[in-house]
């Protein structure tokens, strides 16, 4: 098996080229190697590797779609809106990363399967960290619209073993497809985090999990309209789960049914993550005696299983 940190500085293969002449291909080539020689005095071997592998890359695809001056300039002013919309509450460049299947194509990388290790999925931008506590059987919505659910479960390692006082840190939009910090009111609402029992066990009160667009009023979502694409993503609910000698886990569950599942904008779906929100009519006895009148609520169960760090 190749070493996968050994450097190759093979061209990568470009497909067009075929009405490329043979003196014309020479020149492209050429400045190919002459970039990748440039890097050749780096010290940092890993630095090395990943800039000679982008030129590679970026110089097969500026060859294989044969890039006019003009799309280089449009991408050039496309990159820069990304950048200007881009300061501390929106990060337009992961975003752009998640609709291009790169940021799911990283965590696949780097979360090999590891027994029956839940699978990990996007982290999304809506994350915060000082989410408020709350008790098993506690309610995390804040008063967020929504249909209420009851979401139990388990944390264990890949033995088997019950993972007690795991944080668990739970996030989701309302039904109206917002989550709190994309209102402007400071409201903190839909998140909170809680500790799995001496038997690994957790239980909470959230909101069914409805679909919703990612941020879609900038170039990111110019793009997608230009590409005939969707913003919209499968419902889901968030989860980030810790624990000492533990991997953390980042991932959501998604909802069976939804007729997203099959083009979430960002990829994030995948089928062991797909859980049954089952629907209570109205009147059915709650598991913690919670009164909710004329409502009807649904209930989930996600059982997690953590791969050792
Ligand atoms: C989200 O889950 O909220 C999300 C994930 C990736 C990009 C935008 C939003
Ligand atoms: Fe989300």
């Amino acid at each position: 098996m190749p070493d996968r940190n050994t450097v190759d500085n093979s061209p990568v293969a470009a497909p067009g080229q075929h009405d490329v002449s043979k003196a014309q291909q020479a020149v492209e080539e050429r400045l190919i190697e002459t970039v990748l020689q440039s890097f050749d005095g780096c010290q940092d071997p890993r630095l090395k590797q990943v800039m000679q592998a982008l030129v590679r890359h970026l110089h097969a695809f500026v060859r294989e779609v044969r890039l006019t001056e003009g799309e280089w300039n449009k991408a050039i002013e496309f990159l820069t809106e990304v950048g200007h919309i881009t300061d501390d509450r929106r990060q337009e460049f992961i975003l752009l990363s998640d609709v291009l299947g790169a940021s799911m194509q990283t965590i696949n990388v780097n979360n090999e399967a590891c027994g029956d290790a839940t699978e990990a999925t996007v982290f999304g931008p809506f994350f915060v960290d000082d989410a408020p506590r709350i008790e098993q059987g506690g309610d995390l919505s804040g008063g967020a619209a929504g249909q209420p659910c009851w979401v139990e479960g388990t944390v264990r390692d890949t033995e088997g073993k019950p993972v007690p006082n795991a944080r668990i840190e739970v996030w989701e939009a309302d039904e109206d497809g917002f989550y709190d910090v994309q209102y402007t009111d400071n409201r903190v609402s839909g998140r909170a985090h809680l500790f799995s029992d001496e038997q690994g066990e957790f239980r909470f009160w959230g909101l069914t999990p409805t679909p919703y667009p990612i941020p879609h009023d900038g170039p990111v979502g110019r793009m997608l309209e230009a590409t005939g694409r969707s913003p919209m993503r499968a419902s889901h609910l968030h989860f980030m789960v810790s624990a000492p000698q533990l991997r953390t886990l980042v991932t959501h569950i998604f909802v069976r049914g939804d007729e997203l599942l099959e083009s979430d904008t960002v990829f994030g779906v995948k089928d062991s993550l797909i859980k049954d929100f089952v629907q209570q009519p109205a009147g059915t006895a709650t598991p913690d005696g919670r009164e909710l009148d004329d409502r009807t609520w649904a209930r989930a169960r996600f059982d997690i299983v953590l791969a050792p760090a």
